[in-house]
């Protein structure tokens, strides 16, 4: 059996990142509806199954992380659809925390639930073949927000979910994501991502997690999706890794960044940019949801009986995010197939 920073290091192992296929039922409503998909456990199951199931991804892809649906459904064969992760060396995990609910006293900004009875079902989860789990938690930016005590709130629930996910010998990825909700410059990204990150790592060295087993999921430092200008790629990797060196210790064996709603070649542009930089401490790789999934997801929407070219699309993204966190991506591969 593996130890935790073992599969730590495996997830975070070069040129490949993690998928995130864990959409919750709102989420997953969300995208299908978009592209009129029905959200039907079978269309569930027929689109993850075609991303697992895409030749070659093993190349470039570590892990996914799946919904609680997707941990017990099988395919028409009979086979778990982790198993056929398992198959091609794909490390398969969980989304375990249970949403979010409104803070009291300050509505506006999200609490993530999921301890009551979270020992219970890692239990289910590690005989199921799952290897490491993740907990989200998010920070809203505007002009009453984020409240000190919500920000501590939601980092003392992410160390709880570590240190018990660690107990269960699965590798914890701790999600702090500053949403892109909003009109905030990136200047105020980068105060509170630098807040968000010092919050959730004194919670977690407090409640004395194996920072080397564990990984660490997070934003690019960027401006609101309504700010009135765009972002500087140079000023965006100056600022993330600014923000990461001054919060993160160097034990932690990776970080993985989320897409947090940026268009897929944007992501990969700034997933290369702080990869060139020299001399970091951790492994810089990628977790993403969306920036993997969309041009996959539209693909299959517009003919669900053909599943290549959507298979086609989400290898692309893939590839070109392996290259990323190699530092080798330009933006004339978008053209090359
Ligand atoms: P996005 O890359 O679409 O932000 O999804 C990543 C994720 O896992 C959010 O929890």
């Amino acid at each position: 059996m593996l130890e935790l920073f073992e599969i730590a290091e495996k997830l975070v192992e070069k040129p490949k990142g993690i998928l995130a296929a864990d959409e919750s039922m709102p989420t997953i409503e969300k995208r299908f509806s978009r592209l009129g998909i029905e959200n039907t456990p079978q269309n569930r199951l027929s689109y993850r199954q075609l991303l697992f199931t895409t030749p070659e991804i093993e190349k470039y892809i570590s892990g996914v992380i799946l919904f609680d649906e997707t941990v017990f459904q099988e395919n028409e064969e009979g086979i778990l659809l982790h198993d056929i992760l398992a198959q091609r060396g794909i490390t398969p995990g969980v989304k375990v925390d249970e949403g979010k609910i409104d803070a009291p006293g300050s509505p506006t900004e999200k609490i993530t639930q999921g301890l009551n009875n979270l020992s219970e079902r890692l239990t289910k989860y590690k005989a199921h073949g799952m290897h490491f789990t993740k907990w989200r938690a998010v920070t809203l930016i505007s002009e009453n927000t984020p409240t000190p005590q919500v920000l501590k709130e939601n980092a003392t629930a992410l160390a709880e979910f570590a240190y018990v996910s660690q107990e269960h010998g699965m590798v914890p990825i701790v999600e702090p994501e500053v949403l892109m909700d909003g009109k905030h410059d990136i200047n105020k990204c980068e105060e509170v991502s630098t807040h968000t990150l010092t919050e959730v790592f004194s919670a977690l060295e407090k409640r004395g997690v194996a920072l080397n087993g564990m990984l660490l999921k997070t934003n690019f430092v960027v401006s609101g999706r309504d700010f009135q200008a765009k972002d500087e790629v140079s000023d965006v990797v100056q600022k993330t890794i600014g923000v990461l060196n001054k919060t993160v210790p160097h034990d932690v064996p990776g970080i993985v960044f989320l897409s947090g709603g940026l268009a897929p070649e944007l992501a990969t542009l700034y997933l290369c940019e702080v990869n060139r930089q020299a001399d970091l401490p951790w492994q810089l790789s990628f977790s993403y949801g969306r920036a993997l999934q969309a041009p996959a997801m539209e693909a299959w929407a517009k003919d669900r009986e053909n599943i290549k070219p959507a298979q086609e699309a989400f290898l692309k993204r893939a590839r070109l995010n392996a290259m990323a966190r190699m530092g080798e991506y330009t933006y004339e591969e978008e053209t090359n197939g």
